[in-house]
């Protein structure tokens, strides 16, 4: 790698913080967090600059584990481009498993994680990244030049159709959320082959860890994420069914498949009277929904996220609210999401239903028998998740929840 400035910031006026300091800090954290386990991403991300390439962001933060640097956002506001957060790239780049000498394909550039990418694969490997965006991949082009990575290639293309002419792959690693896996990820995939993508299933977005057998992809862990959405081809953007908009406290159901809600009768549950419903299932403080989602969203046919702006929240006009939604049984001119309570023990949270509209205490338990249901036959199992080409017929598909998309039919089942 080439030299680059020792640049430095005074930490409140005190001691100088080199960036080396503020990335060995960096690296302590991604430990901590588990997001670093291995030596080799461990001594990747403990030498990459990465403050280099957003010039435009104070330093230090760009070593927060957790801070993504927005860098572009489209007319409506929603983000479309970012040089993820450390904690992201490094549990993704885990995920994929990258060793010496391998041919890696990023889609959705930035050029710090092709950067990391390039370290991983050494000398003897390569790096394809690509962007949709020319802004994107000018800005990845000045920043590996800056660090003097030269085992990667920077190409502005859409991801949809890969880049075939760099193919065959022995990983694949997508750093934009996907609501579908175009044919050519696949075929561009060696056998055996390893694509880390964040994949949108009936809205629950998921960096999933697949290997190719074949025409299909089978899963190898997954882990909870957001992730900017897909433009070009691929687009295929959540749709948003407002249920009340006063004073921009926003609340929407966010439809991915589901079927056409009656928002009226919805906006009306919704200022009718709270039914709750208790399952006596409990959860740590620091335990995550996210197995539980995904076994809901198997096992209920019609369960969008409502998403609430903060004012909506702030007033109480929800009792649940998260950035990544928060899942809801809709029945007709009722629903149901999913919230928690207090418990005797300060560490534990019982799960339960908060219902509106004439059904709403119904619709409410029928959520509660699900997570009871996880509890007693899923809770501490894992959702094994495959992806097959469209057109398999379903008999010969595993059992459980099938998600329908142009390219592919992609199948949630629990042990
Ligand atoms: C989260 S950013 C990538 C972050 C980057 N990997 C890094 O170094 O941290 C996602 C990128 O995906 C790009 N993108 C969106 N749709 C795309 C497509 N169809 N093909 C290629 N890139 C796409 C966006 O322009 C955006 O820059």
């Amino acid at each position: 790698m080439d030299d680059v400035p020792d640049m430095t910031i005074r930490n409140n006026g005190s001691a100088p913080v080199s960036d080396q300091q503020l990335r060995d800090a960096m690296v302590q954290r991604l430990i901590e967090l588990g997001a670093a386990r291995s030596p080799r991403v461990v001594a990747a991300f403990r030498s990459v600059p990465r403050h280099l390439a957003t010039p435009e962001v104070a330093m230090a933060r760009t070593y927060d584990a957790e801070y993504a640097a927005v860098t572009k956002t489209d007319a409506t506001g929603v983000d479309i481009s970012s040089v993820s957060a450390p904690r992201i790239q490094a549990m993704q780049i885990e995920q994929a498993d990258i060793q010496p000498g391998m041919s890696v394909l990023e889609i959705g550039s930035g050029g710090v994680n092709a950067a990391y990418l390039a370290e991983l694969v050494g000398e003897q490997g390569r790096v394809i990244t690509m962007d949709i965006d020319h802004d994107v991949t000018q800005r990845a082009k000045d920043f590996l030049k800056a660090t003097g990575h030269r085992n990667v290639t920077v190409i502005t293309a859409d991801g949809e159709q890969g880049v075939p002419g760099h193919a065959p792959y022995d990983r694949i690693l997508v750093t934009v959320q996907a609501a579908d896996i175009p044919p050519a990820w696949i075929h561009q995939l060696n056998e055996g082959g390893r694509l880390v993508v964040p994949l949108r299933m009936r809205g629950m977005t998921r960096t999933i860890a697949f290997v190719r057998d074949g025409e299909r992809l089978v899963s190898d862990g997954f882990e909870l994420c957001g992730f900017v959405p897909m433009q070009g081809a691929g687009e295929n953007r959540v749709r948003l069914a407002v249920i009340h908009d006063t004073d921009g406290e926003e609340i929407a159901l966010r439809l991915d498949g589901h079927p056409e809600p009656d928002t009226e009768a919805l906006r009306a549950a919704l200022r009718t009277a709270r039914a709750e419903a208790w399952s006596g299932v409990t959860l740590a403080g620091d335990e995550s929904n996210e197995h539980l989602d995904l076994w809901l969203t198997t096992a209920l046919d019609n369960l969008p996220l409502m998403a609430a702006k903060p004012s909506a929240r702030q007033r109480g006009l929800v009792a649940s609210a998260s950035p990544l939604g928060v899942p809801t049984l809709v029945d007709g001119d009722s629903f149901a999401y999913r919230t928690v309570r207090a418990t005797d023990d300060p560490d534990r949270f019982e799960l339960g239903a908060v219902g509106h509209g004439p059904q709403g205490k119904a619709v409410a338990e029928r959520l509660v028998e699900e997570i009871q249901t996880w509890d007693r036959a899923h809770r501490g199992h894992r959702a094994h998740i495959e992806v097959h080409p469209a057109g398999t017929p379903d008999d010969q598909l595993p059992a459980g929840r099938v998600i329908d998309r142009l390219h592919t039919r992609i199948t949630i089942s629990w042990p």
